[in-house]
């Protein structure tokens, strides 16, 4: 694993920003993996703000998502759909028809969840997959215990994800209790992967990744097993790394 260490938040997402705008200027058509969460978003920020003074174009991009909440349409602010539309897709020039997402309120959701991973594999691969990581380790909402082998599949969310995102929603009741997300062979089969994190919330989490073992308990961690995974982290999140690269 790369380690890139800055400053801050601003700093990370102008690091990944740029990461990706390379990528793109490099190759026109790249396929990006996008995730949702409070640690892309700044980087989301960046990317539009680029686009708008015209230093990338998204049009021949794809882009898929790593994961949508059962049950909420596209209207509703709680969805991926939405805060992508949000954050990212109504600020650039990528086609509607180029932005993939898992459908949470497919009649057959087993379906979908092959549609999604045939959708990805018409394609080829994922040059770049952005990824956040859970407080438990989780990637996408694949939860600790979740099988290295997982395709894309439907979830049942753990408690603490639901805690952790209720802060989203009016109540805790209104917090889904299932969502479709990428597994982690699928996440494993991009070419290359760029996880960033934030936050002293996150800094057991972030050691743990680096100095922890390889273990379906901690989703995240088989990452040590690509060959190309950048992390970008910043000072607070990297506080309780004891081997520190320098
Ligand atoms: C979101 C996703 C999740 C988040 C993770 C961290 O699409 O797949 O795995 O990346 O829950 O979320 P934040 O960034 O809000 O701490």
């Amino acid at each position: 694993m790369n380690i890139i260490t800055v400053k801050d938040y601003q700093e990370m997402s102008a690091r990944a920003g740029e990461l990706l705008i390379e990528k793109v200027n490099t190759d026109r058509k790249t396929v990006l993996g996008l995730a949702t969460g409070s640690n892309p978003e700044g980087m989301y920020a960046y990317l539009a703000k680029k686009y708008n003074e015209g230093n990338v174009s998204f049009s021949d991009v794809q882009t898929f998502n790593l994961d949508e909440y059962v049950g909420l349409d596209e209207e509703n602010p709680n969805s991926y759909k939405y805060y992508m539309k949000h954050h990212l897709f109504n600020h650039i020039d990528l086609p509607v028809q180029n932005a993939h997402l898992p459908n949470g309120t497919a009649a057959d959701l087993a379906g979908e969840c092959n549609a999604y991973e045939k959708k990805i594999e018409e394609v080829g691969k994922i040059d770049l997959q952005v990824l956040g990581i859970g407080l438990n380790g989780h990637i996408g909402f694949n939860e600790p215990g979740t099988s290295f082998q997982s395709r894309t599949h439907i979830v049942e969310l753990d408690a603490s994800t639901r805690q952790a995102n209720a802060r989203f929603f009016e109540s805790m009741d209104e917090v889904p209790t299932q969502a479709l997300t990428m597994g982690i062979a699928s996440i494993m089969s991009s070419k290359e992967i760029l996880l960033l994190i934030s936050g002293e919330g996150k800094a057991e989490t972030l050691a743990k990744l680096l100095e922890g073992s390889i273990s379906e308990d901690f989703p995240a961690s088989i990452l040590h097993e690509h060959p190309n995974v950048t992390v970008i982290a910043d000072e607070a999140a990297y506080a309780k790394v004891k081997n520190k690269q320098s």
